[in-house]
């Protein structure tokens, strides 16, 4: 047997493996109650629809549909999402849009593109733990900062700004993941002028914007942005399917011009039968519409899920109520291991996310846990929610 560990890249050493791939084993066990996934409900796919349509490609296009296709895309594709987008005031004259396999893929291919092992970026503390893992293996280092309940500690970021190590800053400024939270107006205009005082660039992550139930609509940073300093990301994956691997991604065209050619070294193009799926979609439904079946969805889960914890949870949790998306935060005491509570948590077949999975520093214990509202049913909620608040009241008395 040859010990093929001494040969891997120290870039990927250090790598965690996701807990919440981790969580997917578990999912899989029908008598677990998993808050731990990250998709809105699977009962709003449109299943039918889309067999309808797959079935009409393959049958009267499926030779197209089976070739390669362009590294940038399904061209009706493109034009349909930055039409969209234009509606939202995403994109200005030096921008262009690309098709990606999923939000996933737009991240890690700004990366690579843009990141020399060692440059800074800045992140919420916490963060999607798959951006994480994408900076890390380009060998970033990560700056954390605290997430208030208005969005980033902008306070906290100039700090770090003002070392002059900073070339990109990482938020996901709507409905957070993990913790459901939505920065303000006032703090989305702060960070874009910090970009531009501090000459570094923005990477916007907005697969849950569209996901809103409570309040009033925000712009997105990239819509106040006309220089092409924002690099936005966008996904299918939250509003109709994660499976299909369809995301798109809009920058500044000399970046997009490297990027391309980074995208064909990494999948060649993404496939083109889910963006055909997709555009088809669009074209035969409206595709808001649809979205709004996807919201009342989640916000009936939300619901149903601060219900329960208001109900069971003891008094020092504390937790974040979402306008929108899939998550919530809980944040417990101080010096509480939410590690060490998943492990009971999973003997009595209630799964979550510990907070440390999230953190730039994974290692250390975290006392906060992130839950997933829609894909438990509300009975499925309540019997999970009283389950961890007995564990809670037990931890915290
Ligand atoms: C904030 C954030 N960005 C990106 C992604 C990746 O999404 P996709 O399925 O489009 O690759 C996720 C998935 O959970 C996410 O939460």
């Amino acid at each position: 047997m040859i010990d093929i560990k001494k040969s891997l890249a120290e870039r990927v050493r250090p790598l965690e493996a996701s807990a919440i791939r981790e969580m997917f084993k578990l999912m899989g066990q029908a008598d677990v109650i998993s808050f731990a996934g990250g998709i809105p409900s699977p009962e709003v796919y449109p299943t039918d629809i889309l067999a309808e349509i797959s079935a009409d490609i393959l049958k009267n296009n499926g030779t197209f549909a089976l070739k390669y296709g362009i590294t940038e895309g399904y061209a009706p594709l493109i034009e349909q999402v930055a039409e969209k987008n234009k509606s939202q005031g995403i994109g200005s004259g030096c921008d262009v849009t690309i098709i990606t396999t999923g939000a996933q893929q737009g991240i890690d291919l700004a990366a690579k593109s843009l990141l020399n092992p060692g440059d800074g970026v800045i992140v919420e503390s916490p963060t999607f733990v798959g951006t994480l893992n994408s900076l890390r293996s380009y060998e970033a280092s990560l700056y954390g900062v605290p997430v208030e309940n208005d969005g980033m500690d902008l306070a906290a970021a100039e700090e770090i700004l003002k070392t002059g190590k900073i070339k990109l800053i990482y938020t996901i400024p709507t409905f957070q993941n993990p913790t459901g939270i939505t920065m303000s107006l006032e703090k989305r205009k702060g960070l874009l002028e910090l970009a531009n005082k501090y000459d570094c660039l923005i990477l916007e992550d907005n697969p849950y914007g569209e996901l809103r139930f409570y309040g009033e609509e925000l712009p997105t940073i990239k819509s106040m942005d006309k220089d092409g300093r924002v690099i936005y990301v966008g996904s299918f994956s939250k509003t109709l399917s994660p499976g299909m691997r369809v995301g798109f991604l809009v920058g500044h065209e000399d970046l997009m011009d490297r990027i391309i050619v980074v995208k064909q070294a990494n999948d060649v193009h993404t496939p083109l039968i889910s963006q055909m799926i997709i555009s088809e979609f669009m074209k035969q439904n409206d595709m808001n519409a649809h979205i709004a079946k996807g919201c009342a969805s989640c916000k009936e889960k939300c619901d149903a899920m601060l219900a329960a914890m208001d109900k069971y949870f003891p008094e020092k949790a504390v937790y974040t109520r979402p306008e929108g998306g899939i998550f919530l935060w809980v944040t417990l005491p101080e010096g509480t291991d939410t590690g060490a509570l998943l492990r009971k948590a999973i003997e009595r077949k209630v799964a979550f996310v510990p907070g440390n999975s999230f953190m730039v520093d994974a290692a250390k214990p975290s006392n906060c846990f992130r839950l997933n509202f829609t894909t438990a049913t509300n009975e499925q909620i309540d019997t999970g929610i009283k389950v961890l608040g007995e564990l809670l009241a037990d931890e915290l008395k």
